[in-house]
């Protein structure tokens, strides 16, 4: 079989959110000769990036100093944070968040024309930028728009790269498929860069799009990269029942209040570890609380289970419609409720994955030629629990320096052997062509999905324990053998979404593997991972990470070691 079309890059970047277009600018920028393809799922302004509420952290004010944002961040990773990258992003986001407003971001601002931050959970002072509660929208605008001046970044849109193509040890380039056409193309390049965003489906109730399968990780695991620390998956605190959208932490940060069912605010008249942080605690211990305040029976009861309440009338209409408006308009439209006059029902909800690829501060993989950046990649900058606010910085900071590494990477490697790259492009069409409309022993995508998505509740929540994580193994790796009697419908080409979402489901099945695993063998509770039978963290068996490689029977599960640094890890508590 021959492959309809093979096309030529140096850089090739997958995902057109935050990272993926960060990278694509810097490595155009670090050469004045680099060919970058930009290959999306999705068109760029849909990707997840534009959902982002709240801000991007960097210090800005005069009460704040890189010392306070870097201890800020390795105490909320729960001491798994990797020091000099925590080191190198607090010196970096300024600049990032700087250079942002220079390509058109609009941050907000104060009286004095200063920009404007607002307070955040887990950090000592307002540290974090915002766009009013539409950071992700404008900030995604600006790249697109700043990318759109260079004509040497060639975009692919709605081509969903579903394999990674690695000849003689390197990684060549990609096989992608063009979702309009059905058609699948070889694109090379001599450098790859994933930034596909997070896996947040693999769980039922969260707040990311539907986009986000992870597909980046996926693909990186295949070729043998391990994924890092994946048993840490952020809850946040704020989700509305029922549809999981998110209600960003800038309501707690402009002065909301978290409350029970008898109105009483629990983070600040019980022990639940925030001291007087209150709610402007961090996410891992307010979900705790919220999911504790519902198990005492202090939970409001509601058509979605129980829930808590986030009240925002102590603020007023003027902050809210000039802070939060987006806030007010999606609590009217998806819970029928104004927060100017009543209070938010609200559950944590699954929002962000710590864990990604195993990448160093270059954001290399272990696979030569292969790099990632945001939240595909685990950098390690957010160790066992993210602070709201670092990830959207994190993608300008860890997008740009992998478009470098990855220009440098390029300039000393060669193209490879044409053909065989192709042969595997043309492998690659044959198994998606198997796939379409496929009649195999008969089992569903959505029943399939579904069953993943419920294993992951039980298994991998806000709490775990032994014998249910080791049953999600076990029904995941049950899964996996009936995903491979799935039968499709749809035998056309032209806009397959049947194939895309069981390509999808493949990805989402192999993450969700890692991310079960992974969290059976920590046997000890840090930072977003917390046990009901190991309650304590332990440092000296588990202060570590956690890598899962891809074996024949599963993820098998390894460890590496932490960066420490001026920081000595202590007890976290606020
Ligand atoms: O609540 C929020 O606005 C989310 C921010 C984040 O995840 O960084």
């Amino acid at each position: 079989m021959s492959v309809v079309e093979t096309l030529q890059h140096d850089i090739l970047i997958v995902g057109g959110g935050a990272a993926g277009l960060r990278a694509a600018i810097a490595a155009v920028e670090a050469d004045p000769r680099a060919s970058v393809a930009l290959v999306s799922k999705v068109y760029p302004m849909r990707s997840h990036t534009v959902s982002a509420e709240g801000g991007a952290a960097a210090v800005a004010r005069d009460d704040d100093t890189l010392e306070m944002h870097g201890y800020d961040t390795v105490k909320g990773s729960d001491f798994l944070g990797d020091q000099d990258v925590i080191q190198y992003f607090v010196e970096e986001a300024p600049k990032e968040l700087t250079r942002l407003e220079h390509w058109g971001c609009p941050w907000s601002r104060n009286e004095d024309g200063t920009v404007a931050t607002r307070a955040f959970g887990g950090m000592t002072t307002k540290r974090t930028w915002y766009a009013a509660d539409k950071v992700g929208f404008h900030m995604l605008h600006s790249l697109f728009q700043h990318s759109l001046r260079f004509d040497r970044i060639v975009r692919y849109d709605e081509q969903f790269v579903t394999k990674l193509l690695v000849d003689e040890g390197q990684v060549r380039g990609v096989a992608a498929l063009d979702i309009r056409e059905g058609v699948v193309r070889c694109i090379r390049a001599r450098a790859v860069v994933l930034c596909s965003g997070g896996a947040g489906k693999v769980f039922s109730f969260t707040t990311n799009g539907n986009i986000k399968t992870g597909d980046g990780m996926a693909l990186a695991y295949r070729t043998g990269v391990a994924l890092k620390d994946m048993e840490f998956v952020q809850y946040h605190p704020t989700g509305l029942p029922g549809t999981g959208i998110l209600i960003t932490e800038a309501t707690r940060g402009e002065g909301g209040h978290v409350k029970n069912a008898d109105g009483e605010r629990f983070l600040v008249t019980r022990d639940y570890g925030v001291g007087s942080k209150a709610e402007l605690g961090p996410r891992d211990m307010i979900s705790r609380a919220i999911v504790q305040e519902i198990e005492a029976g202090r939970g409001v009861k509601g058509p979605y289970g129980e829930y808590a309440h986030l009240d925002l009338t102590g603020l007023g209409e003027e902050k809210i419609d000039s802070r939060l408006p987006m806030v007010r308009e999606l609590c009217k439209i998806y819970a029928g409720v104004d927060p100017v006059y009543e209070p938010i029902p609200i559950r944590p909800v699954v929002h962000y994955m710590m864990g990604g690829v195993d990448v160093d501060i270059e954001g290399a993989t272990s696979l030569p030629g292969l790099f990632a950046a945001g939240e595909t990649a685990c950098v390690s900058l957010n160790g066992a629990n993210r602070l709201g606010s670092n990830s959207l910085t994190e993608c300008l900071v860890f997008g740009a320096r992998s478009g470098n590494a990855a220009v440098a990477f390029a300039r000393g490697s060669n193209d490879g052997a044409p053909d065989r790259i192709e042969q595997l492009t043309a492998e690659e069409q044959g198994r998606i062509d198997a796939l379409r409309g496929r009649k195999k022993g008969g089992e569903k995508l959505a029943t399939l999905r579904t069953e993943m998505q419920e294993a992951m509740e039980r298994g991998c929540g806000v709490y775990r324990e032994e014998a249910s994580m080791q049953q999600t193994c076990r029904d995941l790796a049950e899964l996996q053998k009936r995903f491979a009697e799935v039968s499709l419908d749809d035998p056309s080409r032209v806009f397959n979404t049947e194939v895309v979402a069981a390509l999808e489901l493949a990805n989402m099945l192999d993450v969700a593997e890692t991310v079960a695993n992974a969290a059976a063998r920590r046997n000890e509770s840090r930072g977003a991972h917390t046990r009901r039978d190991a309650t304590s963290r332990d440092d000296v068996n588990f202060l570590h990470h956690s890598l899962c490689r891809r074996d024949a029977v599963g993820p098998r599960v390894e460890t590496k070691s932490v960066t420490l640094g001026r920081w000595e890890p202590e007890e976290r508590k606020y």
